[in-house]
Formats: structure tokens, sequence, C-alpha cells
């Protein structure tokens, strides 16, 4: 069975978890990490790392000097990552979105997240943007891609609407959008 397929399994038995049966295309791979800053040592933060795809276009993106904080919340999807993508750059952990705070100390410049906001209470979504937000520099983007444009609203009630963006990337179906939030000072 080749990896794709087995990534596939391991998401639909995991369906309430992932909130996906395939991993997010190779168009999101690479929208998603376009506001990344380039040219600089940056510190990355993603949410909801699976088998690791985003992950590894992120590790394309950054300097040698650079750092991703990945977390993911099924410790089978964290050792897999553990056993395919040797880097020292990555520190996989195994933990929710929602405690990001406990475990990144220092200011970050982006945050890509692919976890299923639609399957988390309001309060636990606005939460993490929450705490996203106050972790990024000023300029700085959370991007997220979803299936949906429902919870778009979450993220412009702590990014303020003006600093919001959503764009559809792919057509297959279902859609992908990705929603691009720059941090704003108020
Ligand atoms: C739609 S999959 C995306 C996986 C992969 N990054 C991709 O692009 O295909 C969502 C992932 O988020 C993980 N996840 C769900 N809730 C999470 C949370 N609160 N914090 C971190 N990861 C979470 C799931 O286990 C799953 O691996």
């Amino acid at each position: 069975m080749n990896q794709k397929l087995k990534t596939s399994l391991a998401f639909a038995k995991n369906l309430f978890v992932t909130g996906a049966i395939t991993e997010t295309s190779r168009t999101v791979e690479i929208e998603i990490c376009k506001k990344i800053p380039k040219n600089q040592d940056v510190v990355v933060v993603e949410y909801g790392m699976g088998h690791g795809n985003i992950t590894l276009e992120i590790l394309k993106n950054i300097s040698p000097n650079s750092k991703v904080y990945a977390f993911e919340v099924k410790e089978s999807f964290c050792d897999h990552v553990r056993k395919t993508i040797k880097d020292d750059r990555l520190i996989v952990i195994n933990d929710g979105a929602e405690n990001v705070k406990k475990h990144v100390k220092e200011d970050i410049h982006s945050v890509i997240a692919s976890i299923p906001f639609s399957f988390f209470s309001k309060e636990k979504g606005i939460g993490i943007i929450q705490d996203s937000f106050d972790l990024l520099k000023e300029g700085t983007y959370y991007s997220q891609v979803l299936y949906t444009k429902h919870n778009f609203k979450k993220f412009q009630h702590v990014f303020q609407d003006e600093n919001c963006t959503i764009r559809k990337v792919s057509s297959k179906i279902p859609a992908e959008y990705i929603y691009d939030c720059k941090k704003v000072k108020r």
C-alpha cells in the first residue's frame, strides 16, 4: 500500500479528530506557506501536523537557523513524523493547539494551521486564535486552511476585519480555502 493511501486510511479512522479523509492538496501546501517571512531566521508554529506534508513545505521555506514547533494531538502521527522527517529545526509537540502558550515561550513569525475548526467549540476556537495573535510579532500572519468559509468570522473577531482575507485555492471537492490574517497592533 502506498504512503498516500496509508495516510488517508489513518485520517478516515480518526475522522472526528482529523476532520478529513485525505491530506490537503499540493496547491495548499505551497500557498499556505506564502506568508512566511523570507530572508530571515523565523519561528513558525504549525497546528495539525498530521503526517507532515505541510511541515515538509514549511521546512523548505525557512533558513537553516529557523525552527518549527509542530503541534499534533494524535500520538501515532507524531511518531510517524519523528521517523520520516529528520530535521533539527523541527520540534514535534504531541499536544493540542489550545496549549500553545504552555510550549512556546518566544515571539513567533508565522502560524500555519490545518486543524479542524468546525469540530471545536466557539470558545476553544477563539482561544486558539487569540493565543496565536498574542504570540505573533506585529506584521506577521496566521494562515489557516479549511473546507468552509464559516469560521472566518472568528478570525476577523480577533485580528479585525480589515486584516483578514480569504481565498479559494482549489476547486476540488470539498473546496479548500486559506484564511490569511495579519497581526496589526490595536
Ligand atoms: C485536516 S488534518 C490536516 C493534516 C495535514 N496537515 C494536512 O494538511 O493534510 C487535521 C490534523 O489536525 C490534528 N488536530 C486535531 N485537533 C487538533 C488540535 N487541537 N491541536 C493540534 N492538532 C489537532 C488532527 O489529528 C489532524 O492530524
